[in-house]
């Protein structure tokens, strides 16, 4: 008896989106040094890579941004939004408390029917509802998704906290992943560990019409660092080993644009050139879920990311929570 189920998923098409405010850091700095913060350009690129962020006007919600990547993405993929059957949103900072920031893209979108719901894992959303998205789709229950990254961080920002606020921005990135004989996604793997809930969180939440408790971002950046370099080479080789693949065959490395040092890090240790790391942090910051579709969709359209290529795509971020997709492109 022959399996009805496909086999695999595969990437049909990639989008991404910047909202126009772009801000150097030296402009940050001239903003921050008008509420009494001192900060530099040069600490700025030396300990992060960041030379520039963008900000989403203050109207402009993460659905905004991710419709807009997931038009790009739908375009790329040569299909429309009503051959979608699953819309997966991955956000920390949604629209609202609810509906889910995916509910509003698929009404932004025009469409409706299809399951929309949000991915909330910070910084690994992608990577997380990408495996979800993947699933579902060998398992039958969707046969083409559209899977956003998309996040607004300049809301949680402390513009009185110059050790976090320089290092996020907003963005969007998508990609439609649909059904497939031949791969596609080879193989996943997710993890998390919520003993270090406390090194990167946003503490605050809403009660009984007030926000209780601090609603902007905190994080201990060295706890952070010292975590994520050492959880993104393992979970990189332990997905390498699942595909029976070694990681010279990598073609790109895509990991979430947090800091540079810690990508330099992260191919150091699994022996890759930074030739073969996709790099766009120095354009648009930590933008969270969004910044690995971003780096996909700008490696793709730049024309560095070909057809057949293979990608090691992985996120790390709070919860603490981390994970890896190996696929060909
Ligand atoms: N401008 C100027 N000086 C600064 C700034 C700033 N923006 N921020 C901190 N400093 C100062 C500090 O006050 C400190 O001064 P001191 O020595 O007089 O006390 C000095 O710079 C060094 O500070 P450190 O915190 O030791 O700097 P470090 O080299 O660790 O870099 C950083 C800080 C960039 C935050 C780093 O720890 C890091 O990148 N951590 C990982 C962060 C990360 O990737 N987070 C995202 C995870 S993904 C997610 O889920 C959101």
């Amino acid at each position: 008896m022959t399996s009805t189920f496909p086999r695999y998923s595969r990437i049909a098409g990639t989008g991404s989106y910047l909202p126009p405010r772009r801000l150097s850091n030296a402009e940050l700095a001239a903003e921050l040094a008008a509420r009494g913060i001192e900060t530099s350009d040069e600490w700025i690129v030396e300990r992060t890579g960041i030379r520039a962020r963008h900000f989403a006007a203050p109207d402009v919600g993460s659905s905004d941004l991710g419709v807009a990547a997931a038009r790009q993405a739908l375009e790329a993929a040569g299909c429309s939004a009503s051959d979608i059957d699953l819309i997966i949103v991955a956000t920390s900072t949604p629209d609202m408390v609810f509906p889910s920031t995916a509910a509003l893209v698929q009404q932004k979108l025009g469409v409706h029917g299809c399951p929309a719901f949000d991915v909330q894992a910070v910084c690994s959303g992608f990577v997380y509802a990408l495996t979800v998205a993947d699933s579902m789709i060998r398992a039958g229950s969707a046969r083409r998704a559209l899977v956003i990254g998309a996040e607004v961080f300049s809301r949680i920002l402390d513009f009185n906290d110059r050790t976090t606020c320089v290092l996020f921005g907003d963005g969007a990135g998508a990609v439609v992943l649909e059904a497939s004989e031949t791969p596609g996604v080879v193989a996943t793997e997710l993890h998390a560990d919520g003993r270090h809930v406390g090194i990167l969180c946003v503490p605050g939440h809403v009660s009984g019409g007030q926000v209780l408790g601090d609603p902007l971002l905190k994080m201990d950046g060295q706890a952070v660092f010292k975590l994520a370099v050492g959880v993104l080479e393992e979970v990189a080789r332990s997905v390498l080993g699942k595909a029976g693949r070694g990681a010279e065959e990598i073609d790109w490395l895509i990991p979430h644009q947090a800091n540079i040092r810690i990508m330099q890090g992260t191919a150091r240790k699994l022996k890759l050139p930074m030739g073969k790391v996709i790099v766009t942090v120095d354009q648009h910051g930590n933008t969270s879920a969004a910044s690995i579709p971003l780096a996909l969709d700008h490696g793709v359209r730049s024309g560095r990311i070909a057809r057949g290529d293979t990608l090691m795509l992985e996120g790390v971020g709070g919860g603490f929570t981390w994970g890896a997709v190996l696929l060909d492109f």
